[in-house]
């Protein structure tokens, strides 16, 4: 069922079936790349949350695993494992995830032998913290970010301070089992960043540390950079991670190499009945690479994907005045595309197949900014991110229902769109506006 699925991806991680949320637990482990994923394994909706796992010797092809976490009936996650995190404590796997059990979320711990992280032993005094901060007067609690520093563990729970706004609240213990609670790490404006943090991810970049958060009821991940000292963390500037609804739940860790890859979940346009029909819902991202760039931050694919190229095409830098420019024909919907543009009016960008005049993709640049507009069969959608006219570098991937794109890898944004066929893509820009010139466009065709 699912190789025929034209909007499954093929080069972005999905599960054989089913439904995937966030990506939990992400290490690079004796080499090998883990990505556990909240699943249910019987429903391509959300609901009896298990971990599902992958492993990765390279970060893009990836060998799924049997389950790795499941509710235990009558115990503190009977009503699902949700999401968490990966350590290391002294050589021993150590999972930290949110028990749900009674409509409440409570953190729980479970540890691994040496066997590719295949099998998990939940501690039998679950859940290590028995209720939420009493002095507090918070929405929900949830999620965790978990790290070593000097000889203590620090734990953030993502969370939402009655009529102020989300947060995320720091713990301090010396064995990951008893753990003190000590103050928020952040607070939020409700008005600004929403009133229930989920998913917090914590993390030193460059001479910085970073905070990024999934906002309720926003639906976007917003980051925070800034300076931390003293168990407080100042945020000095902050900004929006992907422009997309799309993009949720990221989490990111430090590989062998010592880069931060970061992953998120990649939400579904189409409703539940859609979801049943296919049998399976969620894609994950492609691995993000984050650092500082001048201060500020930047994201970009990882280069192994360049792996995955195959056929290449390449159109020559030109000068584009009020004219179609190229109308390309690609035998794939795996693309990757490199384009090379400054404009100063309106131009669009489009990626569409000529036989499909209703089913259109298209990504428009002008002086409001980059906006990506798709309408295929019922399904219609416009995501927007702010850009100045001038020279840009747009990094396009196309993968089934997914793209994604990053802007001179300062931006990103995702959008999903559902074509009702396998299409032959091909790509065509259009100068509206002013003038537009061609600096350089690359397209490949991507292996599986
Ligand atoms: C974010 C989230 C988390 C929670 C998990 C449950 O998408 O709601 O807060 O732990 O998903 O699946």
């Amino acid at each position: 069922m699912q190789n025929k699925d034209h909007q499954r991806t093929t080069y972005h991680y999905q599960p054989p079936a089913y439904w995937m949320n966030d990506p939990n637990g992400l290490v690079q482990w004796k080499g090998n790349y883990h990505l556990f994923y909240q699943h249910n394994p019987d429903s391509p909706l959300h609901g009896n949350m298990h971990w599902g796992h992958a492993m990765s010797s390279d970060l893009i092809h990836w060998t799924d695993l049997p389950i790795a976490l499941a509710p235990t009936r009558g115990g503190p996650d009977e009503e699902g494992c949700w999401s968490g995190c990966f350590v290391d404590n002294q050589g021993t796997p150590t999972l930290i995830y949110s028990g749900n059990a009674h409509g409440r979320q409570l953190p729980c711990i479970a540890t691994s032998s040496d066997d590719d992280l295949r099998t998990w032993q939940k501690y039998a005094g679950n859940p290590v913290i028995a209720g939420w901060p009493p002095d507090l007067d918070i929405v929900e609690y949830r999620d965790h970010c978990v790290w070593r520093e000097g000889d203590q563990w620090y734990q953030l729970i993502g969370s939402g301070i009655q009529g102020v706004g989300g947060t995320a609240l720091l713990y301090r213990s010396p064995d990951l089992i008893n753990w003190e609670y000590l103050h928020p790490l952040c607070i939020g404006n409700k008005d600004e960043t929403g009133t229930m943090w989920e998913c917090p991810d914590f993390f030193p970049l460059g001479d910085k540390h970073v905070l990024t958060i999934s906002s309720i009821p926003h639906g976007l991940v917003y980051y925070f950079i800034g300076s931390y000292q003293n168990f407080t963390f100042t945020a000095e500037q902050q900004g929006v991670l992907d422009a997309s609804m799309h993009f949720y739940a990221p989490q990111s860790f430090r590989d062998e190499q010592g880069r931060r890859i970061l992953f998120g979940w990649l939400r579904e346009g189409r409703d539940d009945a859609a979801l049943q029909a296919a049998g399976w819902a969620g894609v994950m991202s492609l691995p993000r690479i984050l650092s500082l760039r001048d201060g500020a931050l930047s994201m970009e694919p990882a280069a192994e994907l360049t792996s995955l190229r195959h056929r290449h095409h390449q159109i020559a830098p030109q000068l584009i005045e009020c004219q179609q420019l190229i109308s390309e024909q690609f035998s794939s919907n795996a693309l990757e595309i490199l384009l090379e543009i400054e404009y100063s009016g309106h131009c669009e960008v489009r990626i569409e197949d000529k036989s499909y005049p209703d089913e259109r993709l298209q990504i428009n640049l002008q002086e409001t900014g980059v906006s990506i507009e798709q309408t295929a069969g019922n399904h219609q959608s416009t995501e927007q991110c702010a850009l100045e006219p001038g020279r840009h570098t747009l990094h396009i991937f196309i993968d089934g229902s997914v793209l994604e794109i990053f802007i001179d890898n300062r931006q990103c944004i995702t959008e999903r769109f559902y074509h009702s066929a396998p299409q032959q893509l091909g790509m065509s820009i259009f100068s509206n506006e002013g003038t537009t010139r061609l600096h350089g466009l690359d397209v490949w065709e991507l292996r599986a």
